[in-house]
């Protein structure tokens, strides 16, 4: 296998500016070398590779031919931005260690990026991203810890044992608390891990190569819809496959080639604008508004939890800056991606629609859902006492996929034009459940209360007036043969005159 050498085979996106050349020293301010690139200061270009970069690819260049590849493809690499500029570390840091004469870590962590790009990691650190690795403390992890799984995985920092369950699954995408073990080697429970909000050695929160793949760090696949579909898919947040299923998805497929995703400017309505990809709307430029690396800044409505929140009360209650930035001012700057492509009208009647489906899943389902699990809850722990535990029941699971699922389905799925979402695996999801499988195991605990002592039974009456209640209200009266008459009239007319066509 030939070695390659560096600045010869490697292939270039672009011509190297002349001041980047070999030979020409120039101590440049990176914002001078393009509006949108260029956020970092007192950055030194250097001339050329440095000495210990030349040495890493002495060896490393026929060791890891992709990595050497790879970095061959970059802008770091026009830059001169080598092997040690990334990986350096300092005497004293956690996972720091001697390799052939130079002090490296394998992980390049966003403070080690930030020597450079300032702004981005700056953005980056002060978002629910960089979070993501804290959710691990919330109660979610009660099911990849003990219900899902065991401490079957035994490592140096999980002497007792951890749960495979986590390691492979909830930390690939949140992230893992990286344990560097006494020889110096990262704990092999938690890394390889490239989880958004993997908590580093240094102390730092996040990783960039969440979404930037090492060792390209190319823009044209970070503003791929299936970067972000790596985390964002499946039951809970099927955000990449509410994208294939709309029309913007079904543009952009369509005509990617026109989407000039290689261009280092990539505004909306100037560098391309055939569709919007995830990048689009969440982070990239507008004609009035920059990059940003802080993804909650454009969404009004957090639709994680159960029950409807705004960004900025969620933003709040994680102690993030961003706090002020109220729920209607991120919704403006996302109308300003819009209005590059569609006229304000339009996007206001979107809105509309979108939040209308917003209030119909609060009100309906959420609200009553919410107060009924409470409730049934309370009932459960009288009658079974210390033996009572969360997820030992299915009338838990039934409520928590109302919500964690069906729930946040239907909402996503109206934000992002995916109507199969929004009914068949959202409002049909929810209604099929909520009757068909939520209200019988909500009587069944009730039985089970009346059946019990003195607090079970008056529990279990509280829980029965509720549920009574609820099904009594104008949304569920329909469902024990209360609808208004008038209306039900009208449909079955209706009805009637549809079954008429078809005859
Ligand atoms: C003399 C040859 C040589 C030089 C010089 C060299 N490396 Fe390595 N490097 C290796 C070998 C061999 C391995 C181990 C491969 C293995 O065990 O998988 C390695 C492993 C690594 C690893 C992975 C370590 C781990 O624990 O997973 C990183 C990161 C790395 N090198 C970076 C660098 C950087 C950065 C430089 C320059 C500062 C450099 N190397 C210089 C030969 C070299
Ligand atoms: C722009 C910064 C940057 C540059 C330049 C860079 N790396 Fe990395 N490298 C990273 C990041 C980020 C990771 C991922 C570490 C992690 O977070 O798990 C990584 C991971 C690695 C790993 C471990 C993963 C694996 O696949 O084995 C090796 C080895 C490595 N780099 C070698 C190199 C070599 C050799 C060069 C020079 C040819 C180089 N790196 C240049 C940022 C960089
Ligand atoms: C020692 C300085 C330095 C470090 C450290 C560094 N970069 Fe860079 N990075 C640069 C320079 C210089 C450029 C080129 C800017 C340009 O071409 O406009 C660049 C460009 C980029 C680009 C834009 C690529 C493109 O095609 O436009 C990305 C993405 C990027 N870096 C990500 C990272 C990440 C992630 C890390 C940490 C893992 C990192 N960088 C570490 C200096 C650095
Ligand atoms: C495929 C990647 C992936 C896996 C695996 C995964 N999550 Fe998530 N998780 C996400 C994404 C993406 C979001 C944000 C969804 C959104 O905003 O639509 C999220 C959101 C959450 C939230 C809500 C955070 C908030 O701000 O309210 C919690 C809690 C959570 N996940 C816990 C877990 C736990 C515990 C596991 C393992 C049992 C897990 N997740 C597995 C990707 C994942
Ligand atoms: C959620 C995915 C994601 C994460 C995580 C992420 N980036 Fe980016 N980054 C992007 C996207 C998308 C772009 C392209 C924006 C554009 O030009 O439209 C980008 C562009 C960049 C650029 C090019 C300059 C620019 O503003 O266009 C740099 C430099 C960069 N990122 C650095 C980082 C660093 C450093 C980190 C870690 C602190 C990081 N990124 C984490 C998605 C991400
Ligand atoms: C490695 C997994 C991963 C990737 C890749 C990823 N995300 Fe996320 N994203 C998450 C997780 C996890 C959360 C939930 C964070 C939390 O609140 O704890 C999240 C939350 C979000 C949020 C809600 C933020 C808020 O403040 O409420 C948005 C919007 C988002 N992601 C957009 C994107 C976009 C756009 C991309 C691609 C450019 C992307 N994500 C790539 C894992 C990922
Ligand atoms: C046409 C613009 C557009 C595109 C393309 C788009 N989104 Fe969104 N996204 C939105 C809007 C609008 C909202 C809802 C904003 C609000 O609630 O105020 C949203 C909400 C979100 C949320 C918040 C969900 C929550 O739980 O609160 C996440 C996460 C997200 N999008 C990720 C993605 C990902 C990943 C992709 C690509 C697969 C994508 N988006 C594509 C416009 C877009
Ligand atoms: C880069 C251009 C672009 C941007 C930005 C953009 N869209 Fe679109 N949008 C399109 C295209 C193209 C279509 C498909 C047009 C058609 O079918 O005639 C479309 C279609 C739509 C539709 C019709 C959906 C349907 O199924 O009929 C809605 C609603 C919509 N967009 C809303 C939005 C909203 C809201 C935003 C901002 C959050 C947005 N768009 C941002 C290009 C864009």
């Amino acid at each position: 296998m030939r070695a390659l050498r560096v600045n010869s085979p490697v292939r270039f996106h672009f011509a190297p500016p002349s001041f980047l050349r070999p030979g020409v020293l120039l101590i440049v301010v990176l914002s001078f070398l393009s509006a949108h690139h260029s956020h970092a200061a007192d950055l030194v270009i250097p001339a050329d590779l440095s000495v210990e970069t030349q040495r890493c690819i002495g060896c490393h260049a026929a060791l890891n031919v992709n990595i050497y590849q790879q970095w061959g493809y970059s802008r770091h690499f026009t830059a001169k931005i080598g092997c040690y500029e990334c990986h350096q570390a300092k005497k004293g840091e956690p996972d720091a260690f001697e390799h052939n004469g130079a002090l490296i870590a394998v992980i390049v962590s966003p403070k080690d990026c930030s020597r450079c790009h300032v702004k981005e990691v700056d953005e980056f650190e002060n978002s629910h991203h960089s979070k993501a690795g804290r959710i691990m403390g919330s109660l979610d992890n009660v099911l990849a810890e003990v219900i899902e799984g065991n401490k079957g995985m035994k490592t140096e920092a999980f002497p007792g044992g951890i749960s495979a369950a986590a390691v492979n699954g909830c930390w690939q995408c949140h992230g893992s608390v990286v344990k560097v073990n006494k020889n110096g080697k990262l704990d092999p429970a938690t890394w390889p891990n490239t989880g958004m909000g993997r908590v580093n050695p240094d102390g730092s929160e996040g990783s960039c190569s969440a979404c930037h793949q090492r060792h390209e760090f190319s823009v044209a696949q970070v503003r791929q819809p299936e970067n972000c579909g790596k985390c964002h898919m499946g039951p809970d947040h099927p955000q990449i496959e509410l994208y294939q299923e709309s029309k913007h998805g079904i543009n952009f497929y369509a005509n990617k080639e026109r989407m000039n995703l290689q261009s280092s400017k990539w505004v909306v309505g100037e560098d391309y604008s055939v569709a919007p990809t995830c990048a689009t709307c969440h982070m990239s430029a507008t004609k009035d508004m920059p990059v940003t690396h802080n993804v909650g800044l454009r969404i009004k409505y957090n639709n994680r939890p159960p029950l409807v929140k705004q960004a900025h009360e969620t933003d709040a209650a994680w102690g993030l800056p961003s706090a002020k930035i109220t729920g209607d001012m991120r919704k403006d700057n996302m109308i300003k991606v819009c209005v590059a492509c569609h006229n304000r009208n339009f996007v206001d009647a979107f809105y509309t629609q979108y939040e209308a489906q917003l209030q119909l899943y609060n009100e309906k389902w959420a609200k009553p859902g919410l107060a009924l699990y409470n409730k049934a809850t309370e009932v459960l722990k009288a009658v079974k006492g210390s033996s009572y535990a969360m997820y030992s029941q299915m009338i838990d699971y039934t409520w928590f996929e109302l919500w964690h699922h069906e729930g946040r389905r239907v909402r996503h799925a109206a934000s992002m034009q995916a109507p199969d979402y929004t009914q068949w695996h959202g409002n049909y999801d929810l209604a099929r459940n909520f009757y068909g499988q939520y209200v019988p195991e909500l009587r069944t605990v009730i039985a089970e209360g009346k059946a019990g002592d003195a607090n079970s039974q008056k529990l279990a009456g509280e829980l029965d007036a509720l549920l009574s209640k609820v099904l009594n209200s104008e949304d569920h009266s329909w469902s024990i043969g209360k609808e208004d008459p008038a209306v039900k009239a009208e449909r079955d007319q209706r009805r009637q005159e549809f079954q008429e066509r078809y005859k």
